[in-house]
């Protein structure tokens, strides 16, 4: 076992039970890193009133019975009872020399999970903004980590391609026929094809009639509506495809389950919650009000599940999804990676769920997104106001990064310029939605994505290339670097104890969520090695052995980095 931590949580444990009997044997050592030592127990001050002892005679008595002599070099009781314990140098070598042949860098496999992630769901016929783009980098790299910890990750991409809009946006495909170039504007610029629609919705009483008219027909399954809709479909489809691909996001047509793959069972639902008293009609709609959730002056909220025209909205579709998740893919947690203003949407839809009784044991988890906004703190807009295109940012970002390379690497041919151009500026920009809590909103900044200091993306890619060169310099090849691995100079235990903590950083990520904390593990890493490089020389080490050791630390951390990156979806380029 790698994880310092957890090997001393069970070490304190045994110590626990010995000390104070069987019944202690699995509370909490609560061990935390530690300023004065490497980490530190702080149970005896959590069990003291328990036990009816000073925290400080707690300690004593749990340090007696401590058995840590091949792991730890000192064990100290300090101020009211904390137990602070250094680690050998040379079981954190060993503990290193063990990742440098484990593919899975201390990972542990974890009891597999069924387990669906709903995100990106982009719109049919809209452009794709800022809020998609984060869900989906945010979305992808949770399906990548909780896949690597041996999770069965379903992914579901929940575009909207039902409802009244549908309507216009037929009719007008109708009118411009499919094959025409303004057809054509759905695979690049769907928000211009959604416009020209509108614009004669709006405009003109004779199309707006037919519109709704087609609404009709598609809802009632008619046949020629439904192949234009399709048509519809598919050239959104290549669309969104440019965009993944742009981003190297895992996402396929076979991950498509959008909003219209759900209208069978609709009607089902609306009946199955009259039928539990769960749903009733208020105004002419058929709703949910649930205790809890009630709006100004206390009125309560409903959820509308079918309006009183008889269509159906958002609520029953995400109502469905829950259904469909947990009886026909059997997810243990169901994610939903969708922005934060969604969470009282959420809550009332999970609430329902669960008092239908359709949720089981699996257990609804929203993954709130935060807003990205501009310099003026608004949403992210175009300076005349329009939303950003999406293509158009990503191209920015891309071109901004070769301004960079130009002025690094003049001297490399145009095309390795490019690639590490397009690696950065795409890497750059989906790092910022990454390290930042995906919680909390952030201000969309090229200058601070791209920047080579500081927790980005850039930073970490240099990194990677910087360790790349260093064995090409040396002719040496990372694979043959494996030590044996020495620790002695404090720059190498630092680096060395960050290295442990690759595998507990990605079961926390697949715990809680939260992308952010691999970035700032990575962040750390990487100037972990920065401290180790400056004060510790690898090729030009005095001695052989010491040499060999560092390159395998050198080599480790590589590994990490690569496979750090690899989960958030970065590119790590060979040289930057
Ligand atoms: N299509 C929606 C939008 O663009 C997001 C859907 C999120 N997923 C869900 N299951 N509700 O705002």
């Amino acid at each position: 076992m790698a994880d310092p931590q957890e090997v001393l949580a069970r070490r304190v444990q045994s110590a626990l039970g010995a000390a104070f009997g069987s019944e202690y044997a699995d509370a909490d050592p609560v061990i935390r890193p530690s300023q004065f030592a490497d980490f530190q127990a702080n149970v005896a001050l959590a069990l003291a009133k328990q036990l009816r002892r000073s925290p400080r005679d707690a300690a004593a008595a749990i340090v007696e019975h401590l058995d840590v002599s091949d792991v730890c070099r000192e064990v100290e009781i300090s101020g009211p009872g904390f137990i602070n314990l250094t680690l050998r140098d040379e079981w954190i070598a060993d503990r290193v020399q063990d990742l440098l042949s484990d593919e899975r860098l201390g990972t542990p496999v974890q009891e597999r999970q069924n387990i669906p992630i709903d995100y990106s769901a982009p719109n049919v016929a809209k452009e794709m903004h800022v809020g998609h783009l984060r869900t989906t980098v945010v979305g992808d790299a949770l399906a990548r980590t909780l896949e690597f910890l041996g999770h069965h990750v379903i992914r579901q991409n929940h575009i909207g391609d039902w409802g009244t809009p549908f309507g216009m946006l037929i009719e007008h495909l109708l009118e411009v026929g499919e094959d025409s170039a303004d057809a054509a504007l759905l695979k690049s610029d769907p928000n211009a094809f959604y416009q020209a629609a509108r614009a004669k919705f709006d405009g003109d009483e004779d199309f707006a009639t037919r519109a709704r008219r087609r609404v009709v027909a598609l809802q009632s399954g008619d046949a020629e509506t439904l192949r234009l809709w399709h048509d519809l479909i598919e050239l959104s489809k290549i669309y969104f495809n440019r965009i993944y691909d742009r981003l190297d996001v895992t996402l396929t047509d076979d991950d498509l389950a959008g909003e219209s793959t759900y209208n069978d069972m609709l009607g089902p639902i609306c009946d199955e919650l009259s039928e539990k008293g769960l749903a009733v009609v208020s105004d002419g709609a058929l709703c949910v009000f649930l205790d809890g959730f009630t709006g100004r002056e206390g009125k309560p909220v409903p959820l509308i599940i079918r309006k009183s025209d008889g269509g159906y909205g958002y609520a029953t579709t995400d109502l469905a999804t829950i259904k469909y998740r947990v009886e026909q893919l059997k997810a243990d947690r169901i994610v939903y990676v969708i922005g934060a203003p969604q969470s009282l949407h959420l809550r009332m839809v999970y609430e329902t769920a669960r008092q239908a009784g359709w949720l089981g044991d699996a257990e609804p988890i929203h993954v709130q997104i935060g807003n990205v906004l501009g310099s003026d703190g608004k949403i992210l807009r175009t300076r005349s106001g329009a939303p950003i295109r999406l293509m158009a940012l990503l191209d920015e970002a891309v071109e901004r990064a070769s301004a960079v390379v130009a002025e690094t690497r003049p001297e490399l041919d145009e095309q390795t310029r490019a690639a590490i151009a397009r690696d950065v500026g795409i890497g750059a920009v989906k790092y910022a939605d990454l390290s930042i809590a995906h919680d909390t909103e952030y201000v969309f900044d090229f200058d601070r994505m791209l920047a080579l200091n500081g927790n980005t993306g850039p930073y970490l890619q240099y990194a990677v290339a910087r360790i790349r060169s260093i064995f090409r310099r040396g002719g040496l090849d990372p694979a043959q670097a494996t030590g044996p691995v020495l620790v002695t100079e404090p720059a190498e235990r630092a680096l060395a104890l960050r290295l442990l903590g690759f595998g507990p950083t990605v079961v926390q990520v697949g715990d809680t969520l939260e992308p952010h904390r691999l970035c700032a593990y990575l962040f750390d890493l990487a100037q972990a090695f920065t401290a180790f490089y400056e004060a510790c020389p690898v090729l030009k080490a005095e001695r052989d052995d010491v040499r060999a050791s560092r390159l395998a630390l050198t080599a480790a951390t590589l590994s990490t980095l690569v496979k750090g990156l690899d989960l958030l979806g970065v590119r790590a380029p060979e040289q930057m």
